[in-house]
Protein backbone atom coordinates (compact mmCIF):
# COMPACT_ATOMS: atom_id res chain seq x y z
CA UNK A 1 0.00 0.00 0.00
CA UNK A 2 0.83 3.50 -0.77
CA UNK A 3 4.48 4.43 -1.81
CA UNK A 4 6.63 4.85 1.00
CA UNK A 5 8.14 1.10 1.04
CA UNK A 6 9.14 1.27 -2.80
CA UNK A 7 13.12 1.39 -3.18
CA UNK A 8 15.06 2.84 -5.42
CA UNK A 9 18.50 2.36 -6.59
CA UNK A 10 20.59 4.47 -4.21
CA UNK A 11 21.30 7.74 -5.25
CA UNK A 12 18.70 7.95 -7.48
CA UNK A 13 18.18 11.13 -10.01
CA UNK A 14 14.45 12.07 -10.44
CA UNK A 15 14.04 14.96 -13.35
CA UNK A 16 10.29 16.58 -12.23
CA UNK A 17 9.26 19.05 -15.06
CA UNK A 18 6.88 21.74 -13.56
CA UNK A 19 8.38 20.85 -10.08
CA UNK A 20 7.15 24.31 -9.22
CA UNK A 21 3.37 23.84 -9.44
CA UNK A 22 0.80 21.84 -7.28
CA UNK A 23 1.64 18.32 -8.53
CA UNK A 24 5.46 18.65 -9.38
CA UNK A 25 6.30 20.27 -5.47
CA UNK A 26 4.62 17.41 -4.61
CA UNK A 27 6.05 15.14 -6.13
CA UNK A 28 9.52 17.02 -5.59
CA UNK A 29 8.82 16.90 -1.56
CA UNK A 30 8.03 12.89 -1.70
CA UNK A 31 10.58 11.85 -3.51
CA UNK A 32 13.61 14.31 -1.18
CA UNK A 33 11.22 12.39 1.84
CA UNK A 34 11.87 9.14 0.50
CA UNK A 35 16.31 10.33 0.12
CA UNK A 36 16.53 10.61 -3.32
CA UNK A 37 17.98 13.24 -5.53
CA UNK A 38 15.73 15.53 -7.23
CA UNK A 39 16.38 18.01 -10.10
CA UNK A 40 12.91 20.29 -11.24
CA UNK A 41 13.09 22.21 -14.33
CA UNK A 42 10.64 24.80 -14.59
CA UNK A 43 10.01 28.03 -16.08
CA UNK A 44 7.88 29.76 -13.30
CA UNK A 45 5.13 30.40 -16.02
CA UNK A 46 2.20 29.22 -13.35
CA UNK A 47 4.57 27.48 -11.17
CA UNK A 48 5.74 29.58 -7.57
CA UNK A 49 8.88 30.17 -6.44
CA UNK A 50 7.74 29.67 -3.40
CA UNK A 51 7.44 25.75 -4.37
CA UNK A 52 10.73 26.14 -4.87
CA UNK A 53 12.25 27.83 -1.93
CA UNK A 54 10.78 25.08 0.27
CA UNK A 55 13.32 22.62 -0.69
CA UNK A 56 16.41 24.76 -1.85
CA UNK A 57 18.49 24.10 1.40
CA UNK A 58 18.18 20.65 1.14
CA UNK A 59 21.79 19.50 -0.65
CA UNK A 60 19.51 16.94 -2.81
CA UNK A 61 17.51 19.39 -4.69
CA UNK A 62 18.08 21.49 -7.75
CA UNK A 63 16.32 23.68 -9.50
CA UNK A 64 17.02 25.03 -13.39
CA UNK A 65 14.97 27.71 -13.98
CA UNK A 66 14.39 26.67 -18.18
CA UNK A 67 11.86 26.42 -20.70
CA UNK A 68 10.68 22.57 -22.13
CA UNK A 69 9.83 24.18 -25.16
CA UNK A 70 13.33 24.89 -25.44
CA UNK A 71 15.37 21.58 -26.76
CA UNK A 72 18.76 22.40 -25.23
CA UNK A 73 17.61 23.02 -21.76
CA UNK A 74 15.82 19.55 -22.39
CA UNK A 75 18.70 17.73 -22.95
CA UNK A 76 21.05 19.28 -20.54
CA UNK A 77 18.44 18.43 -17.87
CA UNK A 78 18.20 15.10 -18.04
CA UNK A 79 22.33 14.56 -17.93
CA UNK A 80 22.32 11.69 -15.40
CA UNK A 81 18.50 11.47 -14.75
CA UNK A 82 17.60 8.32 -13.51
CA UNK A 83 13.35 8.80 -13.75
CA UNK A 84 11.74 11.19 -15.36
CA UNK A 85 8.71 12.80 -13.82
CA UNK A 86 7.08 14.75 -16.52
CA UNK A 87 4.18 17.40 -15.16
CA UNK A 88 5.10 20.89 -17.24
CA UNK A 89 2.28 21.79 -19.14
CA UNK A 90 -0.74 24.64 -19.25
CA UNK A 91 -3.60 23.61 -17.53
CA UNK A 92 -7.11 24.83 -18.11
CA UNK A 93 -9.54 23.99 -20.84
CA UNK A 94 -11.09 27.35 -21.32
CA UNK A 95 -7.80 28.98 -21.45
CA UNK A 96 -6.61 26.49 -24.18
CA UNK A 97 -9.59 27.80 -26.20
CA UNK A 98 -8.40 31.39 -26.35
CA UNK A 99 -4.84 29.85 -26.53
CA UNK A 100 -4.35 27.07 -29.14
CA UNK A 101 -1.15 28.22 -30.52
CA UNK A 102 0.80 28.61 -27.18
CA UNK A 103 -0.69 25.04 -26.10
CA UNK A 104 0.31 23.45 -29.26
CA UNK A 105 3.54 24.51 -28.74
CA UNK A 106 4.15 24.39 -24.50
CA UNK A 107 2.33 21.01 -23.95
CA UNK A 108 3.07 19.09 -27.14
CA UNK A 109 6.49 20.53 -28.44
CA UNK A 110 7.51 20.68 -24.99
CA UNK A 111 6.72 17.07 -24.10
CA UNK A 112 7.99 15.56 -26.98
CA UNK A 113 11.84 17.76 -26.57
CA UNK A 114 11.17 15.52 -23.41
CA UNK A 115 10.94 12.54 -24.60
CA UNK A 116 13.88 13.02 -27.30
CA UNK A 117 16.32 14.68 -24.27
CA UNK A 118 15.22 11.62 -22.12
CA UNK A 119 16.24 8.97 -25.07
CA UNK A 120 19.23 10.44 -25.54
CA UNK A 121 20.27 10.20 -22.27
CA UNK A 122 19.28 7.22 -21.30
CA UNK A 123 16.42 8.14 -18.74
CA UNK A 124 14.93 4.26 -17.43
CA UNK A 125 11.63 5.45 -17.45
CA UNK A 126 9.56 8.45 -18.39
CA UNK A 127 6.40 8.86 -16.30
CA UNK A 128 4.33 12.22 -17.46
CA UNK A 129 0.68 14.15 -16.56
CA UNK A 130 -2.04 12.85 -19.34
CA UNK A 131 -5.74 13.70 -17.94
CA UNK A 132 -9.38 12.45 -18.06
CA UNK A 133 -10.33 15.14 -20.73
CA UNK A 134 -9.09 12.54 -23.18
CA UNK A 135 -12.18 10.99 -22.79
CA UNK A 136 -13.85 13.96 -24.46
CA UNK A 137 -17.41 13.66 -25.25
CA UNK A 138 -17.88 9.37 -24.32
CA UNK A 139 -20.71 9.48 -22.37
CA UNK A 140 -19.78 5.89 -20.82
CA UNK A 141 -18.93 5.80 -17.30
CA UNK A 142 -16.83 4.52 -15.48
CA UNK A 143 -14.26 6.06 -18.03
CA UNK A 144 -12.13 3.10 -19.08
CA UNK A 145 -8.69 3.36 -21.08
CA UNK A 146 -9.29 2.38 -24.76
CA UNK A 147 -13.08 3.73 -25.01
CA UNK A 148 -12.57 7.92 -25.73
CA UNK A 149 -14.52 9.54 -27.33
CA UNK A 150 -13.98 13.22 -29.12
CA UNK A 151 -12.20 15.33 -27.98
CA UNK A 152 -13.72 18.81 -26.47
CA UNK A 153 -11.06 21.42 -26.55
CA UNK A 154 -7.50 22.27 -27.23
CA UNK A 155 -5.96 20.91 -23.75
CA UNK A 156 -7.40 17.77 -24.64
CA UNK A 157 -5.83 17.44 -27.58
CA UNK A 158 -2.66 18.53 -26.20
CA UNK A 159 -2.66 15.53 -24.06
CA UNK A 160 -3.83 13.07 -26.41
CA UNK A 161 -0.81 13.47 -28.73
CA UNK A 162 1.46 13.46 -26.01
CA UNK A 163 0.04 10.41 -25.30
CA UNK A 164 0.53 9.53 -29.13
CA UNK A 165 4.17 10.42 -28.73
CA UNK A 166 5.21 8.32 -25.61
CA UNK A 167 3.87 5.47 -27.67
CA UNK A 168 6.13 6.30 -30.71
CA UNK A 169 8.78 6.53 -28.12
CA UNK A 170 8.37 2.95 -26.51
CA UNK A 171 7.82 1.21 -29.84
CA UNK A 172 10.52 2.27 -32.01
CA UNK A 173 13.31 3.93 -29.38
CA UNK A 174 12.65 1.59 -26.49
CA UNK A 175 12.00 4.11 -23.74
CA UNK A 176 9.62 3.12 -21.11
CA UNK A 177 6.85 5.69 -21.04
CA UNK A 178 4.09 5.82 -18.63
CA UNK A 179 0.60 8.20 -19.17
CA UNK A 180 -1.41 9.07 -15.66
CA UNK A 181 -4.47 10.17 -16.87
CA UNK A 182 -5.32 12.36 -13.74
CA UNK A 183 -8.54 13.19 -12.95
CA UNK A 184 -9.20 16.47 -11.32
CA UNK A 185 -6.41 16.35 -8.66
CA UNK A 186 -6.56 18.04 -5.32
CA UNK A 187 -4.68 19.01 -2.42
CA UNK A 188 -2.20 21.22 -0.59
CA UNK A 189 -0.09 23.82 -2.63
CA UNK A 190 -2.74 23.69 -5.64
CA UNK A 191 -3.22 27.45 -6.01
CA UNK A 192 -6.71 29.52 -5.37
CA UNK A 193 -5.56 32.13 -7.59
CA UNK A 194 -6.35 33.58 -10.67
CA UNK A 195 -9.14 32.91 -13.33
CA UNK A 196 -8.26 29.38 -14.16
CA UNK A 197 -8.24 28.18 -11.06
CA UNK A 198 -9.35 24.93 -9.74
CA UNK A 199 -12.48 24.49 -8.07
CA UNK A 200 -11.96 23.09 -4.69
CA UNK A 201 -8.74 25.78 -3.68
CA UNK A 202 -10.78 28.40 -5.14
CA UNK A 203 -13.98 27.50 -3.22
CA UNK A 204 -11.81 27.03 -0.03
CA UNK A 205 -10.17 30.85 -0.45
CA UNK A 206 -13.31 32.57 -1.13
CA UNK A 207 -15.61 31.21 1.61
CA UNK A 208 -12.75 31.74 4.36
CA UNK A 209 -13.06 35.46 3.28
CA UNK A 210 -16.43 35.57 3.29
CA UNK A 211 -17.00 35.93 -0.65
CA UNK A 212 -19.52 34.00 -2.71
CA UNK A 213 -18.93 31.20 -5.09
CA UNK A 214 -19.99 30.85 -8.44
CA UNK A 215 -20.99 27.46 -9.31
CA UNK A 216 -20.89 27.10 -13.40
CA UNK A 217 -24.08 25.57 -14.44
CA UNK A 218 -26.41 23.48 -12.03
CA UNK A 219 -23.48 21.82 -9.42
CA UNK A 220 -25.37 18.65 -10.42
CA UNK A 221 -21.45 17.76 -12.69
CA UNK A 222 -19.40 15.11 -11.02
CA UNK A 223 -16.03 14.66 -11.07
CA UNK A 224 -13.86 11.43 -9.75
CA UNK A 225 -11.61 14.33 -7.15
CA UNK A 226 -8.53 12.98 -6.41
CA UNK A 227 -6.30 13.64 -3.58
CA UNK A 228 -2.74 14.55 -4.46
CA UNK A 229 -1.30 11.55 -2.45
CA UNK A 230 -3.13 9.05 -5.17
CA UNK A 231 -1.07 10.95 -7.57
CA UNK A 232 2.06 10.64 -5.87
CA UNK A 233 1.74 7.13 -5.70
CA UNK A 234 0.89 6.80 -8.98
CA UNK A 235 4.34 8.30 -10.11
CA UNK A 236 6.05 6.14 -7.81
CA UNK A 237 4.68 2.72 -8.96
CA UNK A 238 5.13 4.12 -12.46
CA UNK A 239 8.84 4.03 -11.92
CA UNK A 240 8.65 0.55 -10.48
CA UNK A 241 6.47 -0.67 -13.40
CA UNK A 242 7.90 -3.51 -15.71
CA UNK A 243 8.71 -3.04 -19.47
CA UNK A 244 5.96 -4.56 -20.33
CA UNK A 245 3.53 -1.76 -18.73
CA UNK A 246 5.04 0.28 -20.98
CA UNK A 247 3.65 2.15 -24.12
CA UNK A 248 0.25 2.62 -22.39
CA UNK A 249 -1.47 5.38 -20.27
CA UNK A 250 -3.38 4.39 -17.18
CA UNK A 251 -6.66 6.58 -15.50
CA UNK A 252 -5.37 7.94 -11.95
CA UNK A 253 -8.12 8.59 -9.88
CA UNK A 254 -10.07 7.27 -6.61
CA UNK A 255 -12.72 5.46 -8.50
CA UNK A 256 -15.25 7.88 -6.80
CA UNK A 257 -17.51 10.70 -7.94
CA UNK A 258 -18.64 13.71 -6.37
CA UNK A 259 -21.35 16.32 -7.10
CA UNK A 260 -20.11 19.73 -7.48
CA UNK A 261 -22.86 21.29 -5.47
CA UNK A 262 -22.63 18.71 -2.73
CA UNK A 263 -18.34 19.78 -2.44
CA UNK A 264 -19.80 22.95 -2.02
CA UNK A 265 -22.09 22.22 0.85
CA UNK A 266 -19.19 19.96 2.33
CA UNK A 267 -17.21 22.91 2.22
CA UNK A 268 -19.22 25.53 4.09
CA UNK A 269 -20.50 23.22 6.67
CA UNK A 270 -16.33 22.46 7.55
CA UNK A 271 -15.48 25.66 7.54
CA UNK A 272 -18.25 26.93 9.45
CA UNK A 273 -19.47 29.51 6.94
CA UNK A 274 -23.12 30.06 5.91
CA UNK A 275 -23.26 31.31 2.36
CA UNK A 276 -25.54 30.14 -0.44
CA UNK A 277 -23.62 29.56 -4.07
CA UNK A 278 -24.11 31.69 -7.24
CA UNK A 279 -25.01 29.74 -10.56
CA UNK A 280 -23.34 30.90 -13.75
CA UNK A 281 -23.18 29.39 -17.01
CA UNK A 282 -21.91 26.10 -18.22
CA UNK A 283 -18.67 26.76 -19.54
CA UNK A 284 -17.64 25.37 -23.06
CA UNK A 285 -15.46 22.72 -23.38
CA UNK A 286 -16.57 20.93 -20.29
CA UNK A 287 -18.05 17.32 -19.11
CA UNK A 288 -20.82 16.64 -17.28
CA UNK A 289 -20.08 13.80 -15.02
CA UNK A 290 -16.28 11.69 -14.51
CA UNK A 291 -15.76 9.02 -12.99
CA UNK A 292 -12.66 6.93 -13.62
CA UNK A 293 -12.12 2.78 -13.81
CA UNK A 294 -9.09 2.18 -12.20
CA UNK A 295 -8.80 -1.38 -12.76
CA UNK A 296 -5.67 -0.81 -15.43
CA UNK A 297 -3.56 1.10 -13.15
CA UNK A 298 -4.01 -1.63 -10.25
CA UNK A 299 -3.40 -4.46 -12.68
CA UNK A 300 -0.29 -2.98 -14.56
CA UNK A 301 1.28 -0.98 -11.75
CA UNK A 302 0.12 -1.64 -8.55
CA UNK A 303 -1.48 1.38 -7.47
CA UNK A 304 -3.83 0.95 -4.61
CA UNK A 305 -5.15 4.41 -3.82
CA UNK A 306 -4.90 5.32 -0.21
CA UNK A 307 -6.78 8.46 0.03
CA UNK A 308 -10.94 8.72 -0.66
CA UNK A 309 -12.06 11.94 -1.12
CA UNK A 310 -13.52 12.63 2.29
CA UNK A 311 -9.97 11.89 3.82
CA UNK A 312 -8.27 13.88 1.12
CA UNK A 313 -10.54 16.79 1.69
CA UNK A 314 -10.09 17.11 5.18
CA UNK A 315 -6.45 17.33 4.84
CA UNK A 316 -6.70 19.67 2.05
CA UNK A 317 -8.98 21.97 4.14
CA UNK A 318 -6.58 21.60 7.10
CA UNK A 319 -3.81 22.69 4.73
CA UNK A 320 -5.18 26.03 4.07
CA UNK A 321 -6.36 26.99 6.99
CA UNK A 322 -3.26 27.04 8.14
CA UNK A 323 -1.36 27.92 4.80
CA UNK A 324 -3.80 30.81 3.55
N1 LIG B 1 -4.41 19.49 -11.40
C1 LIG B 1 -5.18 18.65 -12.05
O1 LIG B 1 -6.32 18.38 -11.64
C2 LIG B 1 -4.71 17.99 -13.32
C3 LIG B 1 -5.59 17.13 -13.99
C4 LIG B 1 -5.16 16.52 -15.16
C5 LIG B 1 -3.88 16.72 -15.62
N2 LIG B 1 -3.06 17.59 -14.96
C6 LIG B 1 -1.72 17.80 -15.50
O2 LIG B 1 -0.78 17.66 -14.45
C7 LIG B 1 0.35 18.51 -14.67
C8 LIG B 1 0.61 19.39 -13.47
O3 LIG B 1 -0.54 20.18 -13.24
P1 LIG B 1 -0.69 21.14 -11.96
O4 LIG B 1 -2.11 21.09 -11.57
O5 LIG B 1 0.37 20.84 -10.97
O6 LIG B 1 -0.46 22.57 -12.65
P2 LIG B 1 0.51 23.77 -12.21
O7 LIG B 1 0.19 24.91 -13.13
O8 LIG B 1 0.42 24.00 -10.75
O9 LIG B 1 1.95 23.19 -12.55
C9 LIG B 1 2.49 23.16 -13.85
C10 LIG B 1 3.92 23.62 -13.74
O10 LIG B 1 4.54 23.52 -15.02
C11 LIG B 1 5.32 24.69 -15.25
N3 LIG B 1 5.42 24.87 -16.70
C12 LIG B 1 4.42 25.09 -17.59
N4 LIG B 1 4.93 25.20 -18.83
C13 LIG B 1 6.27 25.03 -18.73
C14 LIG B 1 7.34 25.03 -19.66
N5 LIG B 1 7.14 25.26 -20.95
N6 LIG B 1 8.59 24.79 -19.20
C15 LIG B 1 8.83 24.57 -17.88
N7 LIG B 1 7.86 24.58 -16.95
C16 LIG B 1 6.59 24.80 -17.37
C17 LIG B 1 4.56 25.80 -14.56
O11 LIG B 1 5.36 26.92 -14.26
C18 LIG B 1 4.05 25.08 -13.32
O12 LIG B 1 4.97 25.19 -12.25
C19 LIG B 1 0.05 19.27 -15.96
O13 LIG B 1 0.64 18.56 -17.02
C20 LIG B 1 -1.46 19.19 -16.06
O14 LIG B 1 -1.91 19.31 -17.38
C21 LIG B 1 -3.44 18.23 -13.82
Amino acid sequence: MGYKHLVFPENSLFLVTGGAGFIGSNLCEAVLDMGYRVRCLDDLSTGSQKNVDLFLSNPNYEFIKGDIKDFDTCVSACKGVDFVLNQAAWGSVPRSIEMPLFYCANNITGTLNMLEAARINGVKKFVYASSSSVYGDEPHLPKAEGKEGNLLSPYALTKRCDEEWAKQYTMHYGLDTYGLRYFNVFGRRQSPDGAYAAVIPKFIKMLMNGEQPTINGDGKQSRDFTYIENVIEANLKACHAPHSAAGEAFNIAYGGREYLIDIYYSLTKALGVELEPNFGPDRAGDIKHSNADISKAKAMLGYEPEYNFERGLEEAIEWYKNNL
